[in-house]
């Protein structure tokens, strides 16, 4: 019961990783706002908490800096207060960003090898890119990232107190794998938590990012197997990882437990990257 007194936000938290944050900082004592596009699915994640009629569960379009706003105060007016926001809404694709020319072109690519013969497609993305798709994914996983930090510092600095804010990037930070908009925004999720830790640290305000490997989530059954098994042999404990897995990273930095840690990226990947 890390987190007994203490009001936490997770932003994505109607299914997958979120979900499985949400469940852990409630199980640690949090009362959390679960915050996702539709209402329904973080209800749904309510319902599996610990003593459901404690949290709150809102629909909130995380690129949307006035939707976060607002949710975020009604969290802090209905629960009393808010100490730890997990910036975990994110997406890898958007409209018209070159995925299905990818992946159709990566099946392309995979029958020809298949067939014995030299792969002569060539696996391109950015070629396809229109600007709204780029926009799209940078407009949740790195606006919407930042939006949240925003509110919750400008919240935490009126109650006069600390906290800790968790961004969640990806291991594609690191190796680069996955569509270029995708790892650009994850990459920068790097630099925004580095760049706001020493801000805000005289506030005792703590900013860390959390950076999974390829997790078993909803978001993962979405791309093609033979990528995803080409992912799960590079894993050096040579498995996807686990929801909760990664939740127990974010509980830790959630938690005073890691009152000296500010500006860090924590991976959690099975050994694939080290940072
Ligand atoms: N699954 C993986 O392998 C993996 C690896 C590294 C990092 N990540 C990151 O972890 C986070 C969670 O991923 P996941 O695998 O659970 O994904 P998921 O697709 O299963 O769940 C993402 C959730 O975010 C919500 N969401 C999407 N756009 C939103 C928006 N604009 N506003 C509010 N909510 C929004 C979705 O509705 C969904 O409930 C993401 O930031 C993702 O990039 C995932």
């Amino acid at each position: 019961m890390r987190l007994q007194h203490k009001i936490a936000i997770v932003t994505g938290a109607g299914r997958g990783m979120g979900r499985a944050f949400a469940l852990r900082l409630a199980e640690e004592g949090a009362r959390v706002g679960i915050l996702d596009l539709r209402e329904e699915d973080a209800a749904a994640t309510v319902a599996l908490l610990p003593n459901p009629e404690q949290h709150l569960a809102l629909a909130c379009n995380v690129a949307d800096s006035a939707a976060i706003n607002a949710a975020f105060a009604h969290v802090h007016a209905t629960l009393g207060g808010l100490h730890v926001v997990v910036n975990n809404a994110g997406t890898g694709t958007g409209p018209n960003d070159g995925t299905a020319e990818l992946y159709a072109a990566m099946a392309k690519r995979h029958a020809e090898l298949a067939a014995g013969g030299p792969a002569v497609t060539f696996v391109d993305q950015t070629l396809h890119m229109q600007d709204e798709g780029w926009r799209a994914v940078m407009g949740v996983n790195l606006d919407g990232a930042f939006w949240g930090c925003r509110a919750a510092i400008r919240l935490m600095a009126q109650d006069g107190h600390g906290g800790s804010l968790i961004n969640i990037s990806s291991s594609s930070a690191q190796s680069g794998e996955g569509p270029v908009h995708y790892v650009t925004s994850k990459a920068a999720l790097i630099g925004l938590t580095r760049g706001l830790a020493r801000e805000v640290a005289a506030r005792g305000i703590r900013v860390n990012t959390v950076a999974p490997g390829p997790t078993d989530t909803p978001l993962m059954r979405g791309i093609p197997q033979e990528w995803i098994s080409s992912l799960e042999k590079a894993i050096p404990l040579g498995r996807l990882g686990r929801p909760d897995e990664v939740a127990a990273a974010v509980a830790f930095l959630a938690s005073d437990e890691s009152s000296f840690i500010t500006g860090s990226t924590l991976t959690v990947n099975g050994g694939s990257y080290f940072l």
